[in-house]
């Protein structure tokens, strides 16, 4: 070939490759529909990918410069997503026309991961649907109730931990200490606690991450997140190609590590008849068809029971870790920094810890930790400036928005609910930088636009944990926050 045909192939390989690039974002870039103008190939993720920007800034600088429409479009690498503004319309979509909208992107996994493809914010329509009501009974209140004995064992491991390293050899704990203060990277505490929580109520594992940092369950736990920059691209960009190659968003060995530990703990209690208070025993009665749903007159019919299979228990336990680990350490982070830069908030929650410490003899129970006032309104606006976990949804069949101007959707859109710039709108939540717990008090709380604060998502795919996370996993903070010894 001469250095004009290799000039002429390259050519046209480059109009090929800018043609599929920009393929995806011919619907979405006609005039009046508001929208990002996209990059070949990395679309709106320019800054992004530069590490110029949050991906949650991203958002919340898309919320502001469109505010005040319905909605507008920008472009997540090759895939146009639709960010609704309007509160009404993200009624209209994540409820009444659910239907149209049953799935959320992860469903991606289905391509990408066989065991993660089987956790429920990953599954799809019936499927979804079927293993939803088989689990929803899994997490009522008195199913909670009973797994907080371990939260609390948990979080008085913790608690002893700190106070040996305070009274004794700081430096044998690997904690600094400047002078009668412990300085700790609250990040990797939280992370720890949060890790040890999930290890004791999903998996039915006793483990002590600051005695033993190294403990198998962390590496893989802290190895879970991290499965690199490489997949995600593949995901986001060839996701049934990596079906087809069998190519695993999650190494094996993390997966089959997972699939190990609650095998042999499922074997070995049914061969000694161990029953311990766990999410793991709640799944494998669930399994048998032998869980009472206490907001139902019936137990789950066989036909039901039969498809939640040993592979769906691990994928479910898994995924308790996923959801749990990185939004419960990420809240108590931002918590803590609050309270620590706000002395009238943290003396205000330590009186109230305190003084429920006392009326409980020195223990925290359930219904004590549930009926703290001012402690709820300090995690509601924890969420609420700081909200964990991202909403969006997937189109399953054509759907026209009804907007000025409308908007045709076809099945595989995507649609993102910015709950971040939500949160920090003036016009839901006055002075909204300012960290404000009084927004959650009595008088204030029912004037919230309930559409505008969604820190768990909304409609029939809510976190499925709302009714008890938010008391459930920040126990330990509380404690160190109290004055009292002990
Ligand atoms: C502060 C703590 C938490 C926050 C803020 C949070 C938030 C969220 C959000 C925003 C969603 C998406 C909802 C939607 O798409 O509308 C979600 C889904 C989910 N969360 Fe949570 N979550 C928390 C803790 C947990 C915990 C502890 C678990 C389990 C042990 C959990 C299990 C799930 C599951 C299984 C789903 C998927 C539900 C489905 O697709 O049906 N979450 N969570």
């Amino acid at each position: 070939m001469t250095l004009f045909d290799w000039f002429l192939l390259l050519l046209c390989l480059g109009v090929v490759l800018y043609f599929w690039g920009t393929s995806t974002y011919r619907r979405f870039t006609k005039p009046g529909i508001p929208h990002d103008t996209p990059f070949p190939f990395i679309g709106s993720m320019g800054p992004t990918i530069l590490k110029r920007q949050l991906f949650t800034d991203m958002i919340l600088n898309m919320y502001n410069k469109y505010k005040g429409r319905p909605y507008a479009v920008m472009f997540i690498f090759r895939q146009p997503v639709t960010v609704i503004f309007d509160t009404e319309l993200i009624k209209t979509i994540a409820v009444k026309d659910f239907d149209y909208f049953p799935n959320r992107q992860t469903t991606l996994f289905e391509n990408a991961d066989p065991l993660f493809a089987k956790a429920l914010p990953n599954l799809k329509g019936r499927d979804w649907r079927d293993k939803r009501s088989i689990l929803s009974p899994v997490f009522t209140s008195s199913k909670m109730k009973t797994m907080f004995l371990l939260v609390s064992e948990c979080c008085q491991q913790f608690v002893n931990f700190l106070e040996e390293c305070l009274q004794n050899k700081p430096n044998e704990c690997g904690i600094q200490k400047d002078g009668d203060t412990l300085v700790l990277e609250l990040k990797n505490f939280f992370n720890r606690y949060a890790n040890d929580v999930i290890a004791t109520t999903a998996f039915g594992l006793g483990v002590d991450s600051l005695k033993q940092p190294k403990n198998e369950f962390f590496v893989m736990g802290q190895d879970t997140f991290n499965f690199g920059t490489f997949r995600i691209l593949l995901l986001l960009f060839i996701p049934k190609l990596l079906k087809v190659f069998g190519v695993s968003i999650f190494p094996n060995r993390i997966a089959d590590f997972f699939r190990s530990i609650v095998k042999d703990t499922i074997a070995t209690r049914e061969r000694e008849g161990i029953v311990r208070p766990d999410l793991l025993q709640l799944l494998m009665q669930t399994q048998k068809g032998n869980l009472e749903d206490e907001n139902s007159t019936e137990q789950h019919p066989k036909s039901q029971t039969k498809q939640l299979d040993d592979e769906d228990v691990v994928a479910q336990c898994v995924v308790f870790f996923v959801a749990g680990f990185d939004t419960a350490s990420t809240f108590m982070c931002f918590a803590c920094y609050h309270l620590a830069i706000d002395e009238e908030i943290q003396t205000r929650l330590q009186n109230e810890i305190d003084e429920t410490l006392r009326e409980g003899g020195g223990k925290f129970s359930y219904e004590a930790l549930n009926g703290m006032k001012y402690l709820d309104m300090v995690v509601s606006e924890t969420l609420r400036m700081y909200p964990p976990a991202a909403v969006d949804r997937v189109c399953a069949r054509k759907y026209t928005i009804k907007a000025d101007p409308p908007l045709d959707l076809m099945p595989e859109d995507s649609l993102i609910i910015p709950i971040f710039g939500l949160h920090r709108d003036p016009n839901y939540f006055p002075d909204p930088e300012r960290f404000d717990p009084e927004r959650f008090n009595d008088e204030n709380k029912h004037k919230i636009n309930p559409l505008a604060y969604l820190p768990f998502g909304i409609g029939p795919r809510i976190c499925i944990a709302v009714r008890n996370s938010s008391s459930r996993l920040p126990d330990v903070a509380w404690k160190l926050i109290s004055n009292s010894p002990g």
